[in-house]
């Protein structure tokens, strides 16, 4: 059996949440291979918003599996929180929630090592979500990293000790204003992690080879989106996985001929949260509105989104580098009301007009280049299918499937569930 990938084309906040809410009935397995709680994936059914940020997206399904793979960084103390909060509504996690014992382990001082760095950057800081991902991942591929298979050794806290000693004397490196009280931090996260040890550890590659060789069908989760990828995205300006393809492969041990169909996601225009280049940005009111209607608001940070045009390049290079398939466009509602819509499909790069993401996008670089469509004035949001939609609705869709080479599959028009229209 088949694996199929979910993964976000911009620069995250695609809303993959809702979707794999609303696929998982098709799937035995769903599991997320890469990134940590700096996700914040949300999803809305019967009145009730939840957001999750390491838990995938399948946990409210009664009978999915939900992996937590090898390629995913755990912070227990926010593991906990999610857990506690799925307590409140009784969802039985026990039975279907598995964690990769190779997964790493996010410490308290990953956390305040982030701060630091970020502090020390001064204006060049990522705008990162100060959730300790980027020193992770780097004491992963230093070899240094805790490891939720350490858990289950007797050393584990010595381990743990001359980890956080490394990162005392890092922080002290620094040089920088942070205060924070480590022996607090530590009792939250010894608690938070007697609870982690009450779920189930698996060696997640072997698992799910099996659960292919019995035909179970598996839906890999992805996180962030492509231009925050650690190779292709607007680097340094990313988060430290690879969000892209590639990344279920490493992050879940799924061999790349194992993969079958790859959604990607995309929302009818662009946004971004935190720090680095955005060509199509709108600093007038026209990102405002998109930004308000759109309730553009970060779901792990509360931060506000920058918002701006579909970038079209952009698209097309994340739909080249995961191989995308099908397309699902999210949001389509937000557009109702704009007059003409602004697509970019070149760039001017240093005085020649490109098609392609080039070495660096930054804005003395880059000047998008736009296409102009008609708007539309219809309330999207309780439409139920296709026939329902504006033409001109249909001849955006159609522009950006012509561009792309891609069909788009799913058009969401609302944040709920059973506002997604299957085309
Ligand atoms: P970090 O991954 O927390 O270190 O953040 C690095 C960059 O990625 C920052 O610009 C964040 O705002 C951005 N980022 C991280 N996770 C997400 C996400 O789930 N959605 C959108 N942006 C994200």
């Amino acid at each position: 059996m088949a694996v199929n990938l979910l993964l976000g084309l911009q620069w995250g906040d695609e809303g993959k949440g809702k979707i794999v809410d609303v696929l998982t009935s098709k799937y035995d397995i769903i599991a997320r291979f890469q990134g940590g709680p700096n996700a914040g994936h949300t999803l809305e059914f019967d009145g009730i918003k939840h957001v999750l940020h390491t838990i995938p997206s399948g946990i409210f399904h009664k009978n999915a599996i939900n992996v937590v793979g090898n390629g995913v960084v755990i912070d227990p103390v926010i593991f906990k929180k999610e857990l506690d909060n799925l307590d409140k509504y009784n969802i039985d996690y026990q039975s279907k929630l598995l964690i990769s014992r190779k997964a790493h382990i996010i410490l308290p001082t990953h956390r305040i090592l982030d701060a630091a760095s970020e502090t020390a950057k001064g204006k060049a800081k990522i705008g990162s979500t100060l959730k300790g991902i980027g020193p992770t991942y780097m004491d992963k591929t230093g070899r240094n990293g805790l490891r939720i298979g350490d858990l289950e050794l007797d050393n584990w806290k010595e381990k743990y000790r001359n980890l956080a000693n490394k990162h005392e004397s890092m922080i002290a490196f620094y040089n920088v204003d942070i205060q924070y009280d480590l022996p607090e931090l530590e009792k939250e996260f010894f608690e938070a992690i007697k609870v982690l040890k009450s779920l189930t550890f698996i060696d997640s590659e072997e698992y799910l080879q099996q659960a292919q060789n019995d035909g179970k069908s598996i839906l890999a989760e992805g996180a962030q989106g492509s231009l925050l990828d650690i190779d292709f995205g607007t680097y340094p300006f990313v988060t430290s996985s690879n969000t892209t393809a590639a990344g279920a492969c490493t992050g879940l041990g799924v061999a790349p001929n194992k993969i079958k169909e790859v959604f990607g996601i995309f929302k009818a225009y662009t946004t971004r949260v935190g720090s680095g280049p955005f060509p199509t940005e709108l600093f007038d009111e026209t990102g405002e509105r998109m930004a308000k209607i759109g309730n553009e608001f970060g779901a792990t940070t509360g931060r506000p989104r920058r918002c701006g045009w579909l970038d079209l390049v952009v698209l097309k290079y994340a739909v080249q580098i995961n191989g995308v398939t099908q397309l699902m466009m999210m949001k389509g509602d937000v557009l109702s009301g704009f007059d003409k819509l602004k697509v970019c499909t070149k760039y001017n790069y240093k005085g020649k007009e490109i098609d392609y993401l080039p070495f660096s996008i930054e804005e003395e670089n880059v000047t998008p280049i736009y296409d102009e469509v008609e708007g539309w004035e219809e309330d999207l949001t309780k439409m139920t299918s296709e026939d329902q939609f504006p033409e001109n609705l249909k001849k955006y869709i159609k522009y950006i499937e012509d561009f792309i080479g891609v069909p788009i599959k799913v058009v969401s028009v609302g944040p709920d569930r059973k506002q997604t229209i299957l085309r």
